[in-house]
């Protein structure tokens, strides 16, 4: 109510209060490129619209005098306690949009109390962002690097840097076809954005340094015709990958080492005994994979389609949700994201079997537009929203927020 108060006597907010509007004013804050690689998603974008068609089979049923003066968002996690069942998903190479974002959304995440997970593709090392984070909540989010010794030297450095759990992205083994990217010809990471938790790393700077020396300034004929393929339709994009002013070794390594297309349950069965954190695994779609998980020890799992970033045509998150929880049962922590984008959207997620649920795109359009501030206010909008929902649903506390609350649409 204090954000209405506000508006009543004037306060103009720094950020639109509607996701609509929120969007447009990011994507001209942008750069084609930034808006290329955040908002876009996987080959003809109907992952993407899928996960936000689904929210819109589903519909909040008010309830009446619940006599709930204030509502509890609260939500117990893997051990903790959490202001609100919102956190902020891992998204990478935040420095196509600015200098130091992981920083900002840190402090913005510490400002409102709410649990950011670190991207392995962050632009500021983890330590950077907790050092700005004092003891509020973060969690790390790995991939699956194809150096073992890697995989533990960035887990060590989570648990160093005060990580509430260890968060695995399983969806990315390989990248999705990006056509924006594409087309634009100057990808993201070919200026080294998004590799800083493998720069500061040292095990990351061993295999580096044991790479072979490419002669400076050696382009080969392969290469070329790499990049021209890649560029076809946009000319200056050639140019913007063959000037890159990143370290051209750091970067080729990263490629190189990043992620292991040959991840297997296996390599998953060793992760209990690698870390003292809650593992958390991201990506989950189908019911099988979900028991898996827990199986292997699991203490959650991410229901995710990757904010439709990585198949085109997948299964809307939304349903993937419904049809694991209905599998498993009430027991298991499940976490969600791919398509939140207001607070009725967490409300109807939290309904249909999600503990808490990741946003993505948003708060990154907030950073667009404010950097730390816009962040903050969009993390506060929708939990306003969320809280006002609840008080017109009728459900005092997150527990109180079950299906009976939906109606099909
Ligand atoms: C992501 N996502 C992601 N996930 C992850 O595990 N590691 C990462 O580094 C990234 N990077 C990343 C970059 C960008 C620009 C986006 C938009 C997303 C996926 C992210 O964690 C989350 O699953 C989705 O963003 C959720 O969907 P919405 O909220 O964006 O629809």
């Amino acid at each position: 109510s204090s954000i209405y108060r506000q508006g009543v006597l004037g306060r103009r907010p720094v950020v639109p209060a509607d996701f609509a509007e929120l969007e447009r004013r990011a994507r001209r804050a942008s750069s084609a490129r930034a808006w290329a690689y955040v908002a876009g998603g996987a080959g003809e974008g109907r992952t993407m619209r899928r996960n936000r068609e689904a929210f819109g089979r589903w519909a909040i049923v008010p309830r009446m005098a619940s006599g709930a003066v204030d509502r509890d968002l609260s939500v117990r996690l893997l051990g903790a306690r959490h202001g609100t069942p919102l956190l902020l998903a891992p998204v990478g190479a935040g420095a196509l949009m600015g200098a130091d974002s992981d920083v900002k959304i840190a402090r913005a995440a510490a400002a409102t109390g709410t649990t950011y997970v670190f991207s392995n593709q962050g632009c500021n090392p983890m330590e950077e962002c907790a050092a700005a984070m004092g003891d509020a909540s973060r969690w790390f989010q790995l991939y699956w690097s194809k150096d073992e010794g890697l995989v533990d030297s960035l887990i060590a450095r989570a648990e160093a840097a005060g990580a509430g759990a260890l968060v695995v992205t399983l969806d990315t083994t390989v990248l999705g076809w990006r056509p924006q990217d594409l087309n634009l010809g100057s990808l993201p990471f070919s200026r080294g954005e998004g590799i800083a938790q493998y720069t500061s790393d040292p095990r990351f700077r061993e295999i580096a340094a044991a790479r072979p020396a490419q002669p400076a300034g050696e382009v080969t004929l392969g290469a070329i015709r790499t990049l021209l393929a890649m560029t076809r339709n946009h000319p200056g994009g050639f140019w913007n990958n063959l000037r890159s002013p990143a370290p051209r070794a750091s970067v080729e390594t990263f490629l190189d080492i990043y992620s292991n297309p040959g991840l297997s349950w296996d390599h998953l069965a060793t992760l209990r005994d690698r870390t003292r954190l809650p593992v958390v695994l991201k990506g989950i779609l189908h019911p099988d994979d979900a028991r898996r998980a827990f199986d292997l020890g699991a203490d959650a799992v991410v229901v995710s389609n990757h904010g439709g970033r990585q198949i085109d045509n997948a299964i809307a998150s939304l349903d993937a949700l419904v049809t694991i929880r209905d599998a498993l049962g009430p027991d298991p922590v499940l976490l969600f994201d791919s398509g939140i984008r207001t607070g009725a959207d967490v409300f109807t997620a939290l309904a249909l079997g999600a503990n808490a649920v990741l946003l993505g795109r948003p708060y990154m359009y907030g950073l667009a537009l404010a950097g730390q501030r816009g962040v903050e206010d969009v993390i506060t909008n929708v939990v306003a929203e969320l809280d006002l929902t609840m008080a017109l649903a009728g459900t005092p506390d997150i527990a109180a927020i079950t299906r009976s609350a939906l109606a099909a649409a």
